[in-house]
């Protein structure tokens, strides 16, 4: 029962910055849209093969975030006060943000991610180089035994089968862990029309409905969703074997999205209407401030603004040049649209009289250090929760 509703056009791997020498053999798929009407779960037609996403060369370093570095920091002393772990298993451990508060003797870190998972293992963690597969789980519960605190963010929503991922968490969890997890919320994507969540990398944009509908299937009960605000609107996942409590978070959570209409197909044909509309203005901006003489650049070269602007078509033409923090990226240029990316250091912002904000969800960080850019008459663009200019 999967019913498309959104074509967002041709696209490439959102993260895959690249060098001139690569933009031949660029790789690109169809990026559609779809809801399957039984499980309640938005997922992207045409899954890009995983390998092809998360490889070394995968440059995504979530300890070069500040904020996020903090947001893990908290999450796991949380976690310790609330259920007091004594075996912890990550999965998608990145660089090691989250884990790193954990005792290296008793963690243990997956990630596919090779680059990645040599920093966690230099560290002196347990890391598996390896996607997340029963199979895998299978290998760990046979050296480490099984675990009281599985936990992944901005992950679980990167795998293509759902169903094979919780079979493997209830396989390794203990039988009073807690699975917990956290991801973009779709409906949070649905209210600010950032359909720039939408890339290669989620196959799967999470409803609490869905999940619910999901974890049951799989023999797993949701208890509790706390609403976060990272990534525009996430939402942190709490699971359990066997017959726990279920909190008040989970029953509010699917009655705001029922009200929203989560459960019903037309809530994202109108979805799909507000973001051919957010395309047509955030286009008509660009261009009329181009048309005046102004000169345009982008803050944050992210997966995000892969998708606007291979959705838009805005290249060189629109937008000058991209800064961004992660050595990665700089001097590379960004995927299918080839705008140049430089350190934020080799640019001179007061060149320029708008700054597109590619990481519109660091709006306020990014907006505090570039105090001298507004001092000096600059402006911010964004298209969430719609296109707008404000300084
Ligand atoms: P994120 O919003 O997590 O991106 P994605 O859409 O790829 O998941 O990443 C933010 C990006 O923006 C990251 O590459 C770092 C960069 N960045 C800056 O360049 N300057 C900043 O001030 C901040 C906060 C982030």
């Amino acid at each position: 029962m999967f019913k498309e509703f959104l074509d967002l056009g041709r696209h490439p791997i959102a993260n895959a910055f690249l060098r001139e020498d690569g933009f031949d053999t660029e790789f690109f798929f169809d990026l559609k849209v779809c809801w399957d009407g039984e499980s309640k779960l938005v997922s992207i037609k045409d899954f890009v093969e995983p390998e092809r996403i998360f490889n070394e060369d995968y440059p995504y370093n979530t300890s070069n975030s500040f904020p996020m570095v903090e947001h893990f920091k908290r999450t796991a002393e949380m976690l310790k006060k609330d259920f007091n772990p004594k075996t912890v298993l990550e999965i998608g451990s990145n660089d090691g943000p989250f884990i790193t508060n954990f005792d290296r003797e008793t963690s243990v870190c997956v990630e596919p991610c090779g680059n990645f998972s040599l920093k966690t293992a230099h560290m002196g963690y347990q890391s598996y180089t390896s996607f997340w597969t029963t199979e895998l789980s299978e290998k760990i519960k046979s050296h480490h035994g099984k675990m009281d605190l599985i936990y992944a963010a901005n992950c679980i929503c990167h795998i293509h089968d759902l169903d094979d991922t919780f079979n493997a968490v209830k396989n390794l969890l203990s039988d009073d862990g807690v699975f917990v997890f956290e991801d973009p919320s779709l409906l949070r994507i649905l209210e600010r029309g950032s359909y720039d969540q939408i890339y290669d990398e989620h196959p799967h944009i999470f409803s609490v409905t869905a999940l619910n509908n999901l974890l049951k299937r799989n023999g797993l009960t949701l208890f509790r969703v706390d609403n976060l605000s990272v990534h525009g609107g996430s939402n942190r996942i709490y699971a359990a074997k066997g017959n726990v409590g279920v909190e008040q978070s989970v029953a509010d959570n699917l009655t705001e999205e029922s009200i929203f209409g989560i459960n019903h197909f037309q809530t994202y044909e109108i979805f799909a209407k507000r973001v051919e509309n957010s395309k047509e203005e955030l286009l008509r901006c660009l261009k009329n401030l181009k048309h005046n003489g102004k000169k345009i650049i982008s803050i944050g070269a992210t997966a995000k603004s892969t998708t606007v602007f291979n959705y838009c078509k805005i290249d060189t033409e629109l937008i000058d040049v991209i800064t961004d923090t992660t050595a990665e990226k700089q001097g590379k240029f960004s995927p299918g649209m080839h705008i140049p990316i430089l350190s934020r250091e080799d640019v001179n912002i007061l060149d320029y009289d708008y700054v597109y904000l590619g990481a519109w969800n660091f709006k306020d960080v990014i907006a505090n250090k570039e105090r001298e850019f507004v001092e000096n008459g600059g402006k911010f663009i964004t298209h969430v929760p719609q296109v707008m200019v404000f300084s």
